[in-house]
């Protein structure tokens, strides 16, 4: 198959580059797609003629979206517009990735395919109007939520495990203990593409590392795989004060068939740790 990646240089991207070796890959950075310039899109996707799109790309700045809102809403909703359009009009799928984010959180158990989205930040707000830009105008879409993403690739991946890495020296760290979510290693995301890409079962997918847990364990247990000694100490959201609310339990489950399911989030964590020693 013939696949045109958005974004290639993130994390997703570059791991994805690696998964899909068979396939016939056109990898654009964004020096060489903007995606948010519908005209570039459409002469690229017409002029490469890949049998399908994966969009990697996003502003993925959770913060930084409530006093950007214009940069959000073009990158995370003007962008797979594009993209469903010019996907549309070749007569072939998209497969866009989104967000935990869009839930408000308050549920007491994992999320799955059928509940209804309530995004409680500009982030949050701008991943959901993709996901109904694609959904509405490119009936062969692969939608697919994951959620708290790492990985050790590109060198300049900007993750959470990886800020912790670089707070070791402290004596303490203080992380928030009253979050919940799904972290999962982007490998695994993309093996799990790589599985989904085959069926043509379009539709919405979560795919995120099995189990859930805190920021806070999170932290911890990435300091034991590290034999890291910086204490931990657990804060709660109301503590550690944020220009954008985030949900409080997050975490991501899947009822759809085929039933994908993705290596538990400490596994990912493991793999995560022998990449980088
Ligand atoms: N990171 C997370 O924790 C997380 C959680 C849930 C869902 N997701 C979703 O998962 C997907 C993959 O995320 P990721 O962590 O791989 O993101 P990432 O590492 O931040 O990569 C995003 C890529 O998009 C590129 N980009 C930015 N503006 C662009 C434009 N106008 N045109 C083309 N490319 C552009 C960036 O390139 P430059 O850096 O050169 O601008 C970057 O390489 C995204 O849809 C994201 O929203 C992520």
């Amino acid at each position: 198959m013939k696949i045109l990646i958005t974004g290639a240089g993130g994390q997703l991207g570059t791991a994805l580059r690696n998964e899909l070796q068979k396939h016939h890959l056109l990898p654009l950075g964004h020096e060489k797609l903007d995606v948010t310039n519908f005209e570039a899109v459409r002469s690229a996707v017409d002029s490469l003629g890949p049998d399908l799109i994966i969009n990697c790309a996003a502003y993925n700045n959770v913060d930084g979206a409530e006093s950007d809102q214009e940069s959000a809403f073009r990158l995370n909703s003007l962008a797979p517009r594009n993209l469903a359009v010019a996907s549309f009009a070749n007569d072939i799928p998209l497969l866009h990735v989104s967000t935990d984010y869009v839930f408000d959180g308050l549920s007491d158990r994992p999320y799955h395919e059928f509940d209804r989205p309530n995004p409680i930040s500009v982030y949050a707000k701008s991943k959901l109007a993709g996901e109904i830009a694609v959904a509405s105008l490119n009936p062969r879409h692969y939608l697919v939520r994951t959620s708290w993403l790492y990985h050790f690739a590109p060198a300049s991946a900007r993750n959470f495990p990886k800020t912790m890495l670089g707070l070791a020296g402290k004596d303490q760290v203080n992380v928030v203990s009253d979050q919940f979510g799904s972290p999962t290693f982007v490998p695994h995301l993309a093996q799990a593409i790589g599985d989904l890409i085959e069926t043509n079962a379009f539709g919405l997918y979560h795919l995120a590392g099995s189990g859930f847990t805190s920021w806070y364990e999170l932290t911890r247990t990435l300091f034991r795989l590290f034999d890291i000694k910086t204490f931990v100490n657990p804060v709660s959201t109301a503590e550690f004060p944020r220009p954008a609310a985030r949900p409080g339990f997050s975490a991501l489950t899947t009822l759809q068939d085929p039933g994908i399911v993705l290596p538990h989030w400490e596994t990912g964590l493991s793999e995560f740790a022998a990449g980088l020693k």
